[in-house]
């Protein structure tokens, strides 16, 4: 039995070994991203002008709290919130606050709900009104990547291809990819091997195996890829001040390819195919 402060606790994890999780870690990862991916869902309706990132967080607490799970990141280091909300340039690990959201913002929401001791890791953007083009580009970028990370998710590739389907995707367009932080498996615990670096070359890194689970999380920026770390010791900027975006699945090598855990049941993980009826 692994309680909840394990989970959170760094020492678990053991360096280089890759967890090959079985059908009943497919069916607990399962159930955390549907209710991760359904709570993110819910939020849709509440991201608009005026309304402050510590209301949401306060929406996702009580959807976690109302559905017998914990979101993971309260207590995680430190960190207080149940959300990471990041806006505009703000990288990722945006702390959650009573500033209100503003016309043409876009803001990545990070939601980790741990469901019988199983995690399901996902974040995604949410515009606010109307945003500019060049925003719209940056997410539009920051989904096929993630989508063309997914697609080389299968037996017979390694995570370098992974990161390597990711980076051709961003460079293509002139963005560029975060070095900085990287997608990770998970399972039990919230943090676990192997990281999933979200740009590199094809082949390169450990091959995937069924049962491996992990996210991926690419995190595209308009200008250059380099980060600072806020003061408050979590929210990462662009030193650019260059927005940024990022969307995240958490996902499960099977024989074939991979199952995504944290799909939509609305249909609203890509916010602007969403909006075009798609
Ligand atoms: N959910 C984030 C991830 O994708 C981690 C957030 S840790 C926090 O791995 F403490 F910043 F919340
Ligand atoms: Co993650
Ligand atoms: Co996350």
């Amino acid at each position: 039995m692994i309680t909840y402060v394990d989970a959170t606790s760094k020492s678990r994890r053991s360096p280089g070994i890759i967890p090959l999780h079985g059908e009943e870690g497919f069916a607990g990862m399962r159930k955390a991203g549907q209710l991760t991916a359904e709570a993110l869902d819910i939020l849709t309706d509440y991201v608009e002008a005026g309304v402050p990132t510590a209301t949401l967080d306060r929406i996702a607490y009580e959807f976690a709290r109302d559905h017998g799970a914990v979101p993971a990141t309260i207590f995680y280091k430190g960190y207080r919130h149940s959300l990471c909300t990041s806006l505009n340039h703000v990288v990722c690990h945006g702390i959650p606050d009573d500033r209100p959201l503003r016309e043409g913002d876009i803001v990545n929401i990070d939601l980790t709900l741990v469901v019988d001791g199983w995690h399901g890791d996902s974040s995604r953007m949410y515009p606010v009104g109307e945003i500019s083009r060049k925003a719209e580009r940056l997410i539009e970028v920051t989904y096929a990547g993630l989508e063309a990370g997914i697609a080389a998710a299968r037996p017979g590739n390694t995570t370098g291809d992974i990161g390597a389907a990711i980076q051709t995707i961003a460079e293509a367009e002139r963005m560029s990819v975060v070095r900085d932080f990287v997608g990770h498996g998970l399972g039990r615990l919230f943090h676990d091997e192997p990281n999933i670096l979200h740009f590199g070359t094809p082949g390169s890194g450990v091959p995937l195996k069924p049962g491996m689970i992990f996210t991926i999380e690419p995190m595209i920026n308009l200008g250059r890829p380099h980060v600072k770390i806020l003061s408050d010791g979590w929210t990462a900027v662009t030193r650019d001040r260059t927005l940024s975006a990022q969307c995240e699945h958490s996902i499960g090598i099977t024989e074939t390819g991979c199952e995504i855990f944290t799909l939509s049941p609305k249909g609203l993980f890509n916010p602007l195919a969403a909006r075009s009826g798609q």
